[in-house]
């Protein structure tokens, strides 16, 4: 395992070690922290310890072509008002359809839709070609045999760094009993229960 470290009385970086209580380093020493500015690769892989689900974010042109996107920065935001949110980078092609799109859906991937994960996440080819979908609220697709579905409305978009910050109303939603599709560690997974309940 590599860690990245930040001397937090020096401001000096370093990286291989850990910074150790040994060190006279101050309060914070024993705690192990990183500087994002430093190795960005280091800072995804240890983002990418943090499991998610994984959902496609879909929308409609006003031309009427269906968009979508492979994502796992979605996060519940509020109850009342329902709010949810994603994250698209800015080099995504089909940013400029979701900067425009009044509405969008979240569907969240069962275990056995990891292909799906997969083509969506690929900008090349119709990502749509036979997969089977129903239309919603606006238009917008939503993708049949999803764990669930939440339709939203756009009501922020707010700058962030390489990506934005997509925050839509849930206006309607759905879901069913299944077994979800995980991503850890850049890697698909399937959930177990856990002893613990
Ligand atoms: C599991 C997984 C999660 C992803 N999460 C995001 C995300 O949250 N935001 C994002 O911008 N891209 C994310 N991506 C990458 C996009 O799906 C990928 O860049 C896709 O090709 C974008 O399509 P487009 O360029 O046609 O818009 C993720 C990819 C995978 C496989």
């Amino acid at each position: 395992m590599t860690t990245a470290i930040i001397d937090p009385a020096s401001a000096d970086v370093d990286t291989g070690e850990t910074l150790g209580a040994e060190t006279g380093a101050g309060a914070d020493a024993g705690v192990e922290t990183g500087s994002p500015d430093f190795d960005p690769r280091e800072l995804r892989d240890a983002l990418g310890q943090f499991a998610t689900g994984v959902v496609v974010i879909t929308t409609v042109t006003p031309e009427g072509e269906f968009v979508g996107v492979t994502a796992n920065s979605f996060t519940s935001v509020s109850l009342d008002p329902p709010l949810v949110l994603w994250c698209p980078g800015r080099h995504l092609r089909s940013l400029p359809h979701f900067e425009r799109a009044e509405r969008f859906a979240i569907n969240v991937l069962a275990s056995e839709q990891h292909e799906l994960s997969r083509r969506f996440a690929t900008p090349d080819g119709d990502k749509f070609s036979g997969v089977p979908v129903r239309v919603g609220l606006g238009g917008v697709p939503v993708l049949e045999g999803a764990l669930a579905t939440f339709e939203c409305r756009t009501t922020a978009l707010h700058e962030a760094g390489d990506h934005v910050i997509h925050l839509g109303h849930v206006e309607r939603f759905r879901h069913d009993p299944a077994k979800p599709l995980v991503f850890h560690g850049g890697r698909y997974h399937e959930a177990a229960r856990h002893d613990a309940g």
